[in-house]
């Protein structure tokens, strides 16, 4: 089997290798080592080098290292390509009276805005690392992480600068909502945006968002921020069609932008424009959870050739969770995809969401991040909702939750 990955199956590193040896089922995502479009392989083992997988074997390779996974299932390491981590303070009021059947209407970004503006530095830094752990814990491996709650020069740079410290998928979004400041002034502040607060962000960004939505930016301001953005040499990505039907989803293909994330509402030309493209369509059933949104249609989406991915959308208002099984779970029962589909959506599609290629697969070649599942199957993600089943996670050939 490590034929497949000739390429890297025999590196000049020297370095020891680790053998993740006996795995019951291993998922690569790549259909040419294994069996259907997961790429399944029985009875496995993984060669670790350094921070990359060099090969994949029958049980009992061999190598400098062995670690026994005794018959568990292995997976790519979650690639949650939709956070926003950085934040501080709490929203468990607004979410009690949503329960009560208030209903979700953004405004509540402000609270976080005031929280994290007040926040220091360390206090900012210390609550994003205790999030990145609680989703290596989760599975996650890949984390994109946007700025959002500080919607001014000096705060947006300072929350992607703590961003920036754990992870290199960082994205601007200072249209997020108008801050309080700019009240009326929506322009004024898409001009700020596109001026002196993108100057102050795209050196800590790879990529520039916007929320296009009623009540927050119209197609016109997102399309000034994602071209600004893209003049930087920032990727696009957008917020799209979450609390009703918009011109997001079209917005984000005609600006080619690499995701469009929630596509809550899908209709038939959205969909018809996302199936001719390379955007991919992120959805966030944690956050139609949460704010007691209808479910997306994925599977209309899918059928019809959609490329998609799922993700957390970690964020103190519409979806406080790290938990990528959750996501999955919901994906599968009331997104309708299939199991295999919502395991691809939340490994190999994040990566393409993000695009990067060495996420969300494990072949010769990809980055050494891993599940090791406390079960014989992926399908316990599912069959099994609300019960940790991760026994731990490799990031860069290294253990980082357990
Ligand atoms: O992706 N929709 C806009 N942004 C976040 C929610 C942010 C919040 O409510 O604090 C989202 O759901």
């Amino acid at each position: 089997m490590s034929d497949h990955g000739a390429p890297f199956g025999h590196t000049p590193d020297e370095s020891p290798t680790t053998v993740v040896d006996r795995i019951g089922l291993l998922v690569t995502n790549d259909p040419a080592i294994g069996d259907g479009p997961l790429g399944i392989v029985r009875d496995a083992a993984l060669v670790l080098q350094g921070e990359r997988v060099v090969a994949v074997e029958r049980a009992g390779a061999a190598g400098d290292r062995r670690v026994d996974v005794e018959g568990r299932c292995v997976l790519p390491g979650f690639v949650d390509s939709h956070t926003h981590l950085v934040f501080a303070g709490d929203r468990s009021d607004e979410f009690v009276a949503r329960m009560a059947g208030a209903p979700y209407a953004a405004g509540g970004i402000r609270t976080t805005v005031d929280a994290t503006r007040a926040a220091t530095d360390e206090e900012l830094r210390a609550l994003t690392a205790h999030r990145q752990h609680e989703a290596w814990r989760a599975g996650i491996t890949t984390l994109e992480i946007k700025s959002g709650y500080g919607l001014d020069v000096h705060h947006e740079r300072r929350c992607l600068r703590v961003a920036e410290e754990l992870s290199a998928q960082t994205t601007f979004l200072g249209a997020h909502v108008v801050p309080p400041e700019f009240d009326g002034r929506t322009d004024d502040y898409v001009e700020l945006v596109c001026g002196e607060m993108l100057d102050a962000a795209s050196p800590h960004a790879r990529w520039i968002d916007a929320f296009c939505e009623v009540g927050a930016f119209d197609a016109d301001q997102c399309r000034a921020v994602l071209a600004a953005g893209a003049a930087r040499g920032l990727g696009g990505r957008l917020h799209a069609n979450q609390l009703g039907h918009g011109p997001g989803v079209q917005l984000g293909v005609e600006m080619g932008c690499a995701s469009v994330d929630h596509c809550t509402y899908l209709s038939d030309d959205d969909i018809d424009a996302l199936a001719s493209s390379t955007t991919v369509a992120t959805f966030l059933p944690a956050a139609d959870f949460s704010t007691r949104q209808p479910y997306p249609d994925a599977r209309r989406a899918l059928d019809a050739g959609v490329r998609a991915a799922l993700a957390t959308n970690c964020n103190p208002g519409s979806s406080y969770t790290t938990s990528m099984s959750f996501c999955i779970a919901l994906a599968v029962r009331d997104l309708r995809m299939t199991i295999e589909e919502a395991v691809a959506a939340a490994t190999v599609g994040g990566a393409a969401a993000l695009r990067a290629p060495h996420v969300g697969t494990l072949r010769p070649g990809s980055n050494a991040d891993l599940v090791v599942l406390d079960a014989p199957s992926y399908t316990h993600l599912v069959y099994r909702p609300g019960v940790p089943l991760v026994h731990r996670t490799w990031q860069g050939g290294r253990v980082v939750g357990a």
